[in-house]
């Protein structure tokens, strides 16, 4: 104890007082020049270098120039040099002078990282004196520390020497390892932790037995995802204890470890083989006493991606890529068959992909595929799908469009039929997509009349007999129509025109559909607007001319059999005097009777324009009225009477059939008297206004 203090203290002393400022950092190479160099060095000199390289250096230095004046022995001026106060050579003289001592070329070596020059000089004959003194290099040499024999306690290193510059290191033959000392060496574990993918181990000194008791551990750890599998060299010798219940392990042993799992102890003169540990870390103790005799082991070890379970099949999709094992980082992709659809957890998904995960399961379970359907087809008016195979819309299902029949028909009359294609879309098996419209069946009705029957004289209508007959209530006043498209009725303008204004919007009631009054007048249809026809002009209820109105209703009408239109007349439509049409009204069946609480309809054939405008020019002057007879009209009626349209069935059609369809020839418009003798129901000839219903119906 009192030793140690007392060394520490002088330790203390000498630190502070010998050397209060820190070294320069030393030159590797420098020069040294007598003063005054290249002149004549003054007399009466005593000049000291110390120079010094980095430790684990030794100096060179070279003599470039000397001419120191000579002397026997140097004795006057020299230049000496020393290492470490022991003088390595006193120089004078230069390189042609026979007394003194030169160097010459030879360089001078220190054994050391220093070196002292001290250049002295007297006051002998200065007048004569004219030598120029010296000039020298000096640079830094690297000692090989490993070719110097060592100190009293051995070798510097006792296996393996290798100089570096300015120092050395030792090293240790394979299967040793460095001592702390930094100098010996010792048989080693080789243990510690390992994390390459694979390796090479063995016990100290193995092949053979090491010269006491170790005990190493070996730690095998590798990336997660990775299994470690042992390969025992066939080689393998611990030391066994026989017993009754076998061979034990009881003195020396190597113990594999594997998390979770137990430890087995290994001992014994045959290899285990191979190991699959399953398992990315191992840890190995081997442990061997200084008695028995263990020759060792050696090991190689490899590491193995962790393995997944082969993915199952999807249904209707396809699992790629297809392998005979799947391992750690390995992808699938499960791809749908056509038609069908990925689905997870309910849920419609993009795309599908999995991988292998470290713990050795699929990151995501397999999802299914389910086939797709292209949704509802796009509705059509009036019409619908059907099913030409297949249902719920499914992939492959193929729809075709019908329309309401007998109402309404195609547009074009094409049979188009879609199929849900693989993208999800109704494609049209035609190669131009029409996309189908409804259009309504005109003056076709789903029942027939098929007695004469008269209105005046006439006879109650069936139902669904004249559907296109409706009841129209203007401001109290009542008058016919006809259903001639989904939002249009026609009719005549006396009936919604007053003065020459056509009747307010909200002041006309439609009625349509029943035969009944009654009933009828309980579910009225609005108009969005009336267009009367702008050439009518009849203040004096006495020029009927142009007597044709359109009423646009509020809402479309969808047809059935008591509802639809009745056609218009075609381009060339002609009217063909003696050709029978039908009328029909909620007028009066009398003249001055009462309005009836049926529809009524007779037969009345097409009139002789010139008969018919004879009538009247006889009767007007019987009767002194101003009406005439323009080409825009037409005259149906019986010559003898008895039967006619009347007060109230204003506006009502007059229906002339081609084909097997009515066509609306006329429009209920005026006459004088009702069924009298003599004369005729006059009636606006439509034919003459296709331009100007096509125009209103078009422009509104
Ligand atoms: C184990 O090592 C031996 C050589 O020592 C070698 O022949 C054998 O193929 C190895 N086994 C495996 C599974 O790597
Ligand atoms: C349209 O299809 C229907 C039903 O498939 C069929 O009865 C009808 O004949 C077809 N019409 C035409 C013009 O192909
Ligand atoms: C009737 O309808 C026409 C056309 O839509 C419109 O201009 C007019 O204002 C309407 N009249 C009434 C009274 O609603």
């Amino acid at each position: 104890m009192g030793w140690t203090f007392c060394i520490v203290l002088f330790l203390f002393v000498l630190a502070c007082g010998c050397w209060p400022l820190p070294d320069p950092e030393p030159l590797m190479h420098g020069e040294v020049q007598s003063p005054q160099y290249p002149q004549p060095y003054p007399p009466n000199l005593q000049k000291q270098w110390d120079l010094s390289v980095p430790e684990g250096y030794r100096i060179r230095i070279t003599f470039t120039h000397m001419d120191i004046e000579a002397s026997a022995g140097c004795y006057y001026d020299s230049l000496t040099v020393l290492y470490d106060g022991k003088v390595l050579g006193k120089f004078c003289g230069s390189e042609n002078s026979a007394d003194g001592h030169h160097p010459g070329n030879q360089p001078i070596l220190s054994p050391g990282n220093r070196l002292t020059l001290i250049f002295q000089t007297d006051n002998n004959n200065p007048e004569r004196h004219q030598n120029l003194g010296f000039s020298a290099h000096y640079q830094a040499l690297d000692i090989d520390e490993c070719s110097a024999p060592g100190d009293a306690s051995g070798p510097l290193c006792t296996q393996i020497c290798l100089n570096t510059l300015g120092s050395y290191i030792c090293s240790c033959h394979h299967g040793y390892e460095l001592r702390s000392d930094q100098r010996s060496c010792m048989l080693s574990c080789a243990g510690g932790i390992f994390d390459e993918p694979e390796g090479f181990l063995y016990s100290p000194g193995y092949p053979n037995s090491p010269p006491h008791a170790v005990s190493c551990q070996y730690i095998i750890s590798v990336e997660l995802g990775f299994t470690v599998s042992l390969n025992f060299s066939d080689n393998f010798h611990i030391e066994s204890v026989d017993t009754q219940q076998g061979l034990s392990c009881l003195h020396h042993w190597l113990q594999v470890t594997v998390p979770n799992r137990d430890h087995i102890k290994l001992c014994g003169a045959k290899s285990p083989g191979l190991m699959v540990t399953n398992s990315n870390t191992v840890q190995l103790d081997y442990h061997t006493d200084d008695e028995g005799l263990s020759n060792g082991w050696s090991l190689d070890y490899s590491t193995h991606r962790v393995q997944c379970p082969v993915p199952g099949n999807v249904a209707e999709g396809r699992v790629t890529p297809i392998l005979t094992e799947y391992f750690y980082r390995d992808y699938i992709f499960v791809r749908c068959d056509q038609g069908y659809k990925l689905m997870m957890e309910g849920q419609e998904i993009e795309s599908f992909s999995t991988m292998c995960q470290n713990n050795g399961q699929w990151h995501l379970p397999l999802p299914e595929c389910h086939i797709f359907d292209c949704g509802e087809p796009e509705p059509l008016l009036n019409g619908g799908v059907t099913f030409l195979s297949g249902f719920q819309n499914q992939y492959r299902s193929v729809v075709q469009y019908h329309c309401n029949e007998p109402f309404y028909s195609f547009l074009g009359a094409v049979n188009v039929s879609f199929t849900c294609e693989s993208d999800r879309k109704w494609r049209s098996n035609h190669d131009v997509v029409v996309r189908p419209t409804c259009i309504p069946v005109c003056g076709q009705p789903t029942q027939h009349l098929s007695v004469y029957q008269r209105i005046i004289g006439g006879n109650d209508a069936p139902d669904d007999t004249l559907p296109w007959q409706v009841l129209l209530s203007i401001d109290g006043g009542r008058g016919g129509g006809m259903v001639i498209a989904d939002r249009w009725i026609m009719t005549a303008a006396h009936v919604v025109g007053k003065d020459g204004n056509p009747a307010l919007n909200d002041t006309v009631r439609v009625y349509m559909g029943l035969t009944d009054v009654g009933t009828l007048m309980v579910s009225p249809v609005y108009a969005a607007s009336v267009h009367i026809h702008p050439d009518y002009n009849n203040p004096n209820h006495v020029d009927y001319n142009n007597d044709i109105a359109l009423i646009k209703l509020q809402d479309p009408i969808t047809f059935d059999s008591s509802v639809m239109p009745i056609c218009l007349p075609a381009q060339d439509a002609t009217y063909v005097t003696g050709t029978m049409g039908l009328v029909s009204g909620f007028g009066v069946t009398q003249e001055k009777g009462r309005s009836p609480k049926q529809l009524k309809y007779v037969h009345l054939p097409v009139v002789d324009q010139e008969t018919c405008s004879d009538s009247f020019t006889t009767s007007q002057q019987k009767r002194g009225g101003g009406q005439t007879l323009t080409d825009n009209m037409i005259c149906a009626g019986l010559p003898e009477g008895g039967k006619d349209s009347c007060g109230g069935d204003g506006g009502s059609a007059y229906a002339l059939k081609d084909n097997g369809r009515f066509w609306a020839a006329g429009i209920v418009s005026w006459g004088t008297g009702c069924g009298k003798q003599g004369s005729y129901g006059v009636y606006t000839r439509v034919a003459n206004y296709l331009d100007w219903i096509m125009k209103t119906m078009q422009e509104n």
